[in-house]
């Protein structure tokens, strides 16, 4: 089955300029279906089977897109910011321009996020309920209590009364090693709830100083991926989601 959807809407998804800068280009005759010029806004294009081009420039057709981005500090997890680059602004190849990153770190925060336009992936990955697995590494100061494993994995309570799930701790480099430096720890949590991993380890007395995201359910962050660097996610990556 052939998609049918009116030209103008096409060009517009396809970042070719606001809906009616496109209209206004259609009128003008910059756009061609099949080598022939179309001055209706509203003809229906089928963009799988048919060649369009703007300004002799053809205009490929992407439904979903899915990027796997390394997120630098000093970037926003959005989709416009008056002030900071988002991760959205990163990805300067997408041809859709409904992309948006599935969940948030924080603005100092690096590692795996995920850019996609797929609404539902995005819901199923961070649905509540499904207890998606996210794992990050973190540098972390302060004196630890010795039980912090199993007061995370009981599920901890966070200073302002939020019962977090089970979480899982593991020690990379141990607090006593650590002396004035930061320990070093992966944690596994199942929930995203805001600033979840640094308000963990201020509730038993750390404070997070470098944070990174590891993995997210079945997608593991590329450690060729430099900081600020992306790509699309590979046959077996999608493959793997749609298990989540
Ligand atoms: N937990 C945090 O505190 N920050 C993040 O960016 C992600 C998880």
């Amino acid at each position: 089955m052939g998609k049918s959807m009116r030209l103008d809407k096409f060009l517009t998804e396809m970042k070719c300029g606001s809906r009616s800068e496109v209209k206004e280009r259609i009128r003008k005759g910059s756009a061609c279906v099949d080598g022939q010029a179309v001055l209706d806004p509203g003809f229906k294009v089928d963009p799988d089977r048919m060649r369009i081009t703007l300004n002799g420039a053809a205009v490929g057709w992407a439904e979903t897109e899915y990027y796997m981005l390394n997120k630098p500090p000093g970037v926003v997890s959005a989709t416009e910011d008056g002030l900071h680059t988002t991760v959205v602004d990163l990805i300067t190849d997408s041809k859709r321009k409904d992309l948006f990153p599935v969940g948030r770190l924080d603005i100092d925060t690096e590692g795996l996020l995920l850019i996609t336009n797929d609404g539902a992936l995005a819901h199923r990955l961070l649905s509540p309920n499904r207890k998606v697995d996210k794992v990050y590494l973190a540098h972390v100061t302060g004196r630890l209590p010795e039980d912090v494993r199993e007061r995370f994995a009981e599920g901890l309570v966070l200073k302002d009364g939020t019962a977090l799930r089970p979480a899982s701790l593991t020690f990379l480099k141990e607090p006593r090693e650590a002396g004035e430096t930061a320990a070093k720890a992966l944690l596994t949590i199942r929930e995203g709830k805001f600033h979840q991993v640094k308000r963990m380890f201020e509730a038993v007395g750390g404070t997070v100083v470098y944070l990174k995201r590891i993995s997210m359910g079945p997608l593991s962050l590329d450690e060729t991926l430099k900081p600020g660097r992306y790509r699309a996610l590979t046959q077996d990556e999608l493959r793997s989601l749609e298990r989540v």
